[in-house]
């Protein structure tokens, strides 16, 4: 049985309310980090618990807090990426429905360290009962003294503001998020400057996932020392974990960082094992913006170690090569699965959510997902393979957010991994595009 430091308690009836949350030791956190402590003191926490962003990019999370800069008499705010929009990612849409005033209370925690007394979180628009559940559990912590003008009489003061995000996928990256936060269409900013120095209003701002935010609470109840001291290596603590696709069980859990891909999987606890009569045919495992890998390198890497539910073990990521942890978007595809179907799905789904600000995004994957589509529909031809791999290259790296690399490597990915699929589509146009077709090796024709 994995740890559990963010959904301990998320079974309990009720636990969504202001007088169960707190009956079960809720804002107990809170109370000694604003009374006994100083916001340094919970900034050292942070960088010593280890815990990196749980949005997808990993970044460490106290480090992030200790860029923040401090000019005098300029306002900091902290920004909750709440718009949780990646294919396959749903655990921050589950956290707040389930548990909100776990996020409450780290947002105070942490807006206390970072000297902020205006917050928000950023919510996905389409989420809109859950924009009401936080509003309730806000107007809950504010009639019990925990958060608005001089909490727990310390003398400090948060207003906490829910805001309904833009409904585009790009209002998730961060600086889109604050160009949409601030009334404008959600363009990305050119990184430097990031929002430590320059964000909301042009002021010092953090940005962090809900994930993230909510790992304080635990952090400062139980001590960096202590949150480090679970998971593995340099990948602290515990993870959320989105499983969808053709498994036994999907649905979300928390998993302490280190464990197997293949118990993962497999287990009962967990994903129960590939659905019945089936076999597993590739993963993605951290949302659809990171590269698709097949079974033989699922649960062992290029190396033949294990392969583990880490940052560093999921690291052979970049341009066709390996996987990502990213945001734990965890989907599973078994041998029923059409993988040039899936990439043209994907490959659609990002040229609608380019902002279109740059050419090689905008451009690339309409060009992309035109070429896709002629494939899975019968009319490629060989040498589309190949200008597919050239266009993802063109892109990666070269846009001002990673929008551009999201596209392109679950493409380059797929090609690499299953060029044959690809090819037999070209070769055998009118077989692949039967309903249901899907590639089971030339010897199946
Ligand atoms: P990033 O690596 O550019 O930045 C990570 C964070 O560290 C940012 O907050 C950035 O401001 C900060 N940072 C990095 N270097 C810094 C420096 N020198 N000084 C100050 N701050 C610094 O990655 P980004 O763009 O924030 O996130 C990309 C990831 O987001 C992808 O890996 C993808 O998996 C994930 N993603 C998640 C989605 C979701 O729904 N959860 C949706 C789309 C993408
Ligand atoms: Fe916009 Fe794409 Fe450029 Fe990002 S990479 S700024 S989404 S055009």
């Amino acid at each position: 049985m994995s740890k559990k430091i963010l959904l301990e308690h998320a079974h309990i009836e009720g636990i969504e309310t202001f007088d169960t949350y707190r009956k079960n030791g809720g804002y107990e956190a809170l109370e000694k980090a604003i009374k006994t402590m100083s916001p340094e003191a919970v900034v050292e926490e942070a960088k010593k618990s280890g815990v990196r962003g749980r949005g997808g990019a990993g970044f460490p999370m106290g480090m992030k807090w200790g860029f923040l800069a401090k000019p005098e008499g300029v306002p900091r705010y902290l920004v909750c990426n709440a718009d949780e929009s990646e294919p396959g990612t749903f655990k921050d849409h589950y956290l707040m429905k389930t548990i909100p005033h776990l996020l409450i209370e780290g947002m105070i925690i942490s807006s206390f360290a970072l000297g902020a007394n205006k917050s928000f979180i950023y919510v996905r628009g389409e989420l809109m009962y859950v924009i009401n559940i936080l509003q309730q559990a806000i107007a809950e912590a504010k009639a019990n003294g925990f958060l608005g003008k001089n909490i727990l009489g310390s003398g400090y003061d948060l207003e906490l503001v829910v805001h309904p995000g833009g409904g585009a996928y790009i209002c998730g990256e961060e600086t889109a998020l604050l160009e949409s936060l601030e009334g404008k269409r959600g363009n990305p900013r050119n990184k430097p400057p990031f929002p430590a120095v320059k964000g909301l209003y042009q002021c010092p701002t953090v940005v962090n996932n809900v994930e993230s935010i909510a790992n304080m609470v635990w952090i400062i109840n139980n001590g960096g020392d202590a949150y480090a001291a679970v998971g593995v290596g340099r990948s602290t603590g515990t993870k959320l974990i989105s499983a969808s696709g053709h498994i036994k069980n999907p649905g979300v859990y928390e998993i302490e960082l280190g464990l197997s891909v293949e118990e993962f999987m497999n287990s009962d606890e967990y994903c129960g094992g590939i659905r019945d009569g089936h076999h597993l045919k590739a993963l993605v495992a951290g949302g659809s913006s990171v590269p698709i890998i097949p079974a033989n390198l699922v649960y062992k890497t290029a190396n033949g170690e294990d392969r583990l539910m880490s940052y560093e073990s999921l690291s052979d990521g970049g341009f066709a090569t390996g996987t990502m942890l990213g945001s734990g978007g965890f989907i599973v595809f078994d041998e029923t699965a059409c993988i040039v179907r899936n990439t043209w799905n994907f490959s659609r789904f990002y040229h609608h959510e380019s902002c279109g600000q740059c050419s090689p995004c905008r451009e690339g994957t309409g060009w992309m997902e035109k070429v896709l589509h002629r494939i899975e529909h019968g009319h490629g031809n060989m040498r589309d393979i190949d200008l597919l791999v050239d266009v993802a290259k063109k892109i990666e790296g070269n846009t001002i957010c990673p929008l551009g690399d999201a596209a392109a490597w679950p493409v380059a990915s797929a090609i690499r991994h299953f060029r044959d699929e690809f090819e037999w589509h070209v070769k055998y146009p009118k077989e692949a595009t039967r309903p249901g077709a899907v590639y089971m090796g030339e010897a199946e024709l």
